[in-house]
């Protein structure tokens, strides 16, 4: 890239601020192995209590067979977004109709009443404007939180993640407070029959018509993942063990590195966004990954390289970049966009964000920025599902993948074909699928599951 020896110098000084980003294969591997032995800290009941990544189970033990049928009501709370969903299934068709709702930051931050108040008032308003009030309604609730399951329809939810913080919920089954406001809000008979996180309901999603899908992975606001396990390597299922003995763990593994594990590959980036984040010292793997954070990793390299005087030269302090949050995750995907020397898309986050006089040359700059932080994201994502393809060790195995990232972001899904493939053990075969609709489409597929059992049970 460089040209002039003044030039020169400019790269190799931006280098020694950037290098963390540039991870060795064998780092990776590194990666990989410290996961594996977190995850089996978090199957093991000895070891379950202090471990980081949860690996919770789930209660989902059978994966869709295509005769689901029905009509469910889906809830899919987790990003900045609450949507409602109304799902008729009959056999291998599908009907979706949704509407999203806005959850205000102030309810993010406020009590849990306040959600849960506003949830219900949301699907009050759904059922009623969709003629619904006099049907009886099985509801799927998507609920992308870690939460320690004791049934399918029963969740405490062990810690908030992502922006949220509402007062009065950590410890507190969901399933209850969602139930308790939906009494005072409408007189619609709904009966909550399934608790998923978004991962599983994404594996649900792509599992119904392709059977070689037994792991669910999000790249969206958050990281997580999510596989079908035997159930003798679950320490702490506390359920039967009929046929089929497996169930679908919820890993959590946005929490690998929470013990410090991770801090080896952790950049001085990587600890101010940690620093400055409502969850300090949490979620270091996924502060690493997800849409929440690449934004502002990028920001923050940029501020970085901006005050040593390596880029934007004269650019006015008073900026938009110099602000934290500012940087969104999509700038990262549009200015990765820009294939040739125009940068158009980069010109345009760059006049949004109130640089001025930039050159040719800052917007080369910025794009390589965004390219390193988000390969570091896609290898680390990579990283973790090598992990669960070799500890599956099936011959062929299908991914099913869903979240604002992967989707939107240009080269994620190449970046973690190629990586994948370099990590997985020789002669395991993969395919990432992108999931449509996981949350809603899963969580009713869930829904249908259990009443499907139940109604074989009252026979
Ligand atoms: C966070 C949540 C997890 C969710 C993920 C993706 O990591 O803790 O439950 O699956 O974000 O939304």
């Amino acid at each position: 890239m460089p040209t002039s020896p003044e030039q020169l110098t400019r790269y190799e000084k931006i280098e020694s601020f950037v290098k963390g980003f540039k991870l060795s294969s064998l780092t990776y591997k590194r990666v990989m192995s410290l996961l594996d032995e977190e995850m089996k800290n978090g199957l093991r009941s000895q070891t379950n209590t202090y471990a980081d990544i949860k690996m919770f189970p789930t209660f989902v033990r059978s994966l869709p067979n295509g005769s689901e049928k029905g009509q469910f009501l889906a809830l899919d709370l987790g990003g900045t977004n609450f949507r409602v969903l109304l799902v008729k299934l009959d056999g291998n068709s599908i009907d979706i109709q949704s509407k999203t709702y806005l959850i205000p930051q102030k309810i993010m931050l406020g009590t849990g009443a306040q959600l849960f108040d506003h949830i219900a008032d949301c699907i009050a308003k759904f059922t009623r404007d969709h003629g619904l009030l006099g049907e009886r309604l099985p509801l799927g609730f998507t609920f992308s939180f870690p939460c320690k399951q004791e049934g399918l329809n029963i969740a405490r939810l062990s810690k908030w993640t992502k922006g949220f913080r509402c007062e009065g919920v950590v410890g507190q089954d969901i399933c209850r407070l969602l139930h308790e406001a939906l009494k005072k809000k409408t007189s619609a008979e709904i009966e909550i029959v399934a608790v998923v996180n978004d991962a599983v309901g994404t594996l649900m999603s792509t599992a119904h018509g392709d059977n070689n899908c037994e792991i669910g992975l999000i790249l969206g606001t958050g990281c997580n993942a999510c596989y079908m396990e035997r159930l003798e390597n679950v320490g702490l299922w506390e359920g039967d063990y009929s046929y089929p003995e497996q169930v679908v763990i919820n890993t959590e593994w946005g929490a690998f590195g929470d013990n410090g594990c991770l801090d080896f590959i952790r950049t001085e980036y990587d600890r101010e966004l940690d620093t400055f984040s409502i969850n300090p010292g949490k979620q270091l793997m996924e502060k690493m990954i997800s849409g929440m954070y690449l934004g502002e990793i990028v920001r923050l390299v940029l501020e970085r390289l901006t005050t040593e005087g390596l880029l934007f030269r004269g650019i006015d302090r008073e900026c938009e970049l110099f602000e934290r949050g500012r940087f969104f995750t999509k700038y990262v995907s549009e200015i990765e966009s820009d294939r040739d020397e125009f940068f158009r898309s980069t010109k345009q986050v760059l006049d949004e964000l109130q640089v001025e006089n930039y050159t040719t040359e800052d917007c080369k700059i910025v794009r390589y920025i965004c390219t390193l932080v988000s390969s570091r994201a896609a290898f680390l994502a990579s990283s973790g599902l090598a992990t669960l393809i070799n500890k599956l060790g099936r011959p062929e195995m299908t991914i099913a993948v869903d979240g604002s990232l992967y989707r939107f972001h240009p080269r994620f899904h190449n970046l973690m074909r190629l990586k994948i493939q370099e990590l997985v053990k020789p002669g395991l075969k993969f395919s990432l699928a992108l999931s449509h609709d996981g949350s809603g489409k899963g969580a009713a597929l869930v829904a249908a599951v259990a009443m499907r059992l139940r109604d074989v049970k009252q026979e």
